[in-house]
């Protein structure tokens, strides 16, 4: 096995709020499977880039208008100080962006096949246009809405890709009954007390009849899909 794979997928991030990515990585699962090096994130900052005593990584655009545009040249050099780039490989350069394609379960899917990838956290207005036609191979929304900059819409690329890596998740949070992953809503769950506040948890679920639970979760799952998503039932 080469180097690359040894140390499960890796993530290069570029952003100008590095501290936002690496409190993000100190917790849960994202934690353990960087603990079980299935998983590595290098967090660049785009700053370190930037050639000047200020540190600038944008300006203002050209033929005017309001708000700053990330410099393409700071964000190429950042680009290719990442890891991928540093070794010779030229990987998959994920752009975030409202513009992008939608993130959903089976795009999670198909990032984690990838042995590695890179993720642009954009900010301010803009960056610009030549850096995308140039580097960005990838466009990724993470819903039909703008936040305020690329980094937390990494965060929830990294939570949802490296949750499907091999090794990740353990019996009890195997993904494979997630919602969503099998197409359909997850089935309604209960613990202790037996009765809170007048209602009692389903009898099936007490019976100690697995074959009778497996069936009711099913059914449960598939009405939920039904009540609350039904897009997703029509989309198979
Ligand atoms: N940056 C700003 N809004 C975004 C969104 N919806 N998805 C990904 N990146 C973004």
């Amino acid at each position: 096995m080469d180097e690359k794979k040894m140390g499960g997928m890796s993530v290069s991030v570029l952003t100008i709020f590095p501290d936002m990515i690496k409190s993000f990585i100190k917790f849960g699962i994202v934690k353990r499977a960087i603990e079980k090096k299935l998983f590595s994130v290098e967090i660049i900052n785009i700053r370190d880039s930037a050639t000047d005593r200020h540190r600038t990584v944008d300006d203002t655009p050209y033929g005017g208008g309001s708000g700053m545009i990330i410099k393409p040249d700071i964000l190429a050099a950042s680009l290719k100080s990442a890891k991928p780039f540093r070794e010779g490989r030229i990987p998959r350069v994920f752009f975030l962006t409202p513009q992008g394609r939608r993130l959903d379960q089976s795009y999670a899917n198909e990032i984690s096949l990838l042995d590695e990838y890179v993720l642009v956290c954009g900010r301010y207005r803009a960056v610009d246009e030549r850096f995308r036609e140039l580097y960005v191979t990838d466009e990724l929304s993470i819903g039909d809405y703008v936040i305020s900059g690329g980094e937390a819409a990494a965060m929830v690329v990294i939570d949802a890709v490296t949750r499907l890596l091999p090794g990740v998740l353990n019996d009890f949070e195997s993904g494979i009954d997630d919602s969503f992953q099998n197409g359909m809503l997850d089935c309604p769950w209960y613990t202790r007390p037996e009765t809170f506040e007048g209602r009692r948890v389903p009898d099936v679920l007490v019976s100690g009849n697995h074959s009778e639970i497996q069936k009711w979760r099913s059914i449960k799952s598939l009405q939920r899909t039904k009540e609350k998503r039904p897009d997703l039932l029509n989309q198979k």
